[in-house]
């Protein structure tokens, strides 16, 4: 009687913690299936405001820049590298270029601490078609840097970074989210700071939109204007970030004077070839400016405390 007693405590608290084994088990691989894995991920009913079920992240750590045409890297260009590398810590930062990087400002990056272990150059060749579409001649670099940033999204997954954007400060809260970007109030989206993961469904669907759309003669039309279209009837598929990705109007800002707001941003565009956009409101400027590691020092610029940030003077 004793012994049958004693058994059946054993055999109910085997059966009970079979259980639980299992219950632990599925928790666990529900975790898993968004935890530190960078896979495949199903985004049906996905949360665009509070992301992954529990908060990790599911993009990886990886930035990407796309250079075109140009082994040399400038002076702003190097600053907006090692601020990805200083204010990120990505565990990789992939160069996708169709060109062998020379210059003097690639030898500086190699000499910095632990840069040279996360480099890595890709090569890829510009784009010349989409979907049986010739890539306009024109805007070669730019409407292929377009369509090569979607492809390279959707390969890797990651931050992809416009080669004259500044990494202001860690965009690891947006990991943990399908895919973010700028996207000002009444404005087209913008597509130089994009975090995705490789199959966010917007990615898909903006590379879709170029399929017998594709408009050679427009600059920002499949790249800006008509993926917001799609953005205003799918808002869902996004996460917006209104100001803080960059926004337009902030160059002056960056190149003419002191102004300390702009650490509150996570990235910003410098627009580099939109110098001709400043006005020589600052007596020792006259711009353009081809700023360097030399001149920087006399201008008391946002700039300045940007590259100060960063640079190994
Ligand atoms: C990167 O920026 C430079 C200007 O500094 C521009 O000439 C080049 O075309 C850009 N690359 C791409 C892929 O847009
Ligand atoms: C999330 O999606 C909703 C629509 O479902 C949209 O109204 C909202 O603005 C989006 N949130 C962000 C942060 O983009
Ligand atoms: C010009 O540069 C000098 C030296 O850095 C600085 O003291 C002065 O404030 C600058 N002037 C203006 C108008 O920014």
């Amino acid at each position: 009687m004793r012994s049958t007693r004693f058994w059946s405590f054993w055999l109910w608290l085997i059966l009970l913690a079979g259980i639980c084994l299992i219950f632990l088990d599925s928790w666990r691989s529900g975790r898993a299936k968004f935890e530190n894995n960078y896979e495949a991920v199903d985004f049906e009913g996905f949360n665009n405001e509070t992301g992954s079920p529990s908060g990790c992240y599911i993009v990886p750590n990886f930035v990407h820049f796309v250079r075109f045409n140009k082994p040399k890297l400038s002076f702003v260009e190097a600053v907006c590298i090692l601020s990805a590398f200083y204010h990120q810590k990505p565990e990789k930062i992939y160069i996708h270029t169709n060109v062998k990087a020379v210059g003097k400002y690639w030898q500086v990056l190699a000499k910095v601490k632990g840069l040279s272990q996360v480099l890595e150059f890709k090569n890829l060749p510009i784009p010349r078609e989409i979907f049986g579409q010739k890539l306009s001649s024109k805007w070669n670099v730019f409407h292929g840097g377009d369509v090569a940033r979607l492809r390279i999204l959707s390969e890797f997954g990651g931050l992809f970074l416009d080669n004259d954007s500044y990494l202001v400060r860690s965009i690891n809260p947006f990991r943990s989210l399908e895919m973010s970007l700028g996207w000002q109030p009444g404005k087209s989206l913008q597509n130089q700071v994009i975090v995705a993961h490789k199959d966010a469904r917007f990615l898909k669907l903006w590379l879709e939109s170029y399929r017998d759309n594709y408009r050679p003669d427009l600059w920002y039309y499949n790249a800006g204007q008509l993926p917001t279209k799609i953005l205003e009837k799918y808002p869902h598929l996004v996460h917006r970030v209104h100001q803080l990705f960059g926004g337009y109007g902030v160059v002056r800002s960056i190149f003419q004077r002191k102004w300390p707001d702009w650490k509150n941003y996570y990235a910003l565009h410098l627009m580099v070839r939109h110098q001709n956009l400043l006005k020589n409101v600052n007596a020792n400027a006259t711009y353009p400016v081809v700023f360097d590691e030399f001149n920087i020092h006399k201008y008391p610029i946002a700039f300045r405390d940007m590259a100060y940030d960063v640079y190994p003077f």
